[in-house]
């Protein structure tokens, strides 16, 4: 199967009350992503910014709790409709995908995805378990910068390198490696069980891409001195970083 590029634009309810959608090309040039992803690795980025209504199964819409703000809701329907159609690109059925008691989607048997929505955008990275052990996809909008975010996210040797950039660079770096390691940890996270904090991984910047290395003995598969590739894109104001991981 092919990697699969789609962005969908979807319309409201249509009268008999089931889901139009509407595949149209936009401004957004995704094919860096595209380019870069193993065969069978599927990538839907949904863009809901006209604000329209979203359909998802019953059992994904009792996951949200009763207070959720309408962005959350919004921001969530988006992420479960893109993971959907990132399952049909797999030639799957959508099936609800719910979520496990640190928030991770619970993927269908033989699969292995990875969500990020930012504002309305929302990207769906989902894989067959026979060709990737893991995905990570993750956006972050130039609003989550802080002077100072550096210290929460970045080790010491990655702080020294950022110090060294001027303020615009700093910020883009910062989000980019504040990406990169939630990237990392949505790939991984499935794999370990567990919570595990930005300081368990090193980022390394590169031209094309990023590359990602444990400092901690996380997973057996990924001693320190194994590599990660993540890629790296920005798009207007926001970084987007993905991983695909190979197959064990
Ligand atoms: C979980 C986390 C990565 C989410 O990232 P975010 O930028 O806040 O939000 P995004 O929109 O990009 O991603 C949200 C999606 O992540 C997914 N997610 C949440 N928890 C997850 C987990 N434990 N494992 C995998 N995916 C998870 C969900 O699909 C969620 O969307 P949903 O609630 O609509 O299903 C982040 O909140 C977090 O806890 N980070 C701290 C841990 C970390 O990054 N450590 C670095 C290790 S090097």
């Amino acid at each position: 199967m092919l990697s699969v590029c789609l962005v969908v634009v979807a319309v409201p309810m249509n009268p008999s009350g089931g889901l139009d959608l509407v595949c149209r090309p936009t401004q957004m040039n995704l094919s860096p992503v595209t380019n870069s992803l193993p065969r069978g690795i599927a990538l839907v980025a949904f863009d809901g910014s006209a604000g329209e209504e979203f359909e998802i199964f019953a059992e994904e819409e009792r996951l949200l709790s009763p207070g959720a703000l309408p962005r959350r809701v919004t921001e969530f329907r988006l992420g479960r409709h893109a993971a959907h159609l990132a399952l049909e690109q797999l030639g799957r059925e959508p099936e609800p995908i719910l979520r496990g008691s640190s928030r991770e989607p619970i993927w269908p048997s033989g699969v292995v995805g990875s969500i990020t929505h930012s504002r309305n955008l929302a990207i769906a990275l989902v894989g067959r378990s026979s060709d990737s052990a893991g995905t990570g996809v993750d956006l972050e909008n130039r609003d989550r910068y802080f002077p100072g975010l550096e210290t929460k996210i970045a080790r010491e040797d990655e702080q020294a390198r950022l110090r060294q950039l001027d303020a615009a660079r700093k910020a883009e770096m910062t989000l980019e490696i504040f990406s990169a390691k939630e990237s990392i940890y949505k790939a991984f996270f499935p794999r370990v069980g567990r919570y595990f904090g930005f300081m368990t991984a090193r980022i390394e910047p590169g031209q094309e891409r990023l590359t990602g290395y444990f400092t901690e003995p996380i997973d057996p598969a990924y001693p320190r001195d194994r590599p990660m590739e993540i890629g790296r894109l920005w798009l207007d104001d926001s970084v987007l970083t993905w991983m695909v991981l190979p197959p064990d």
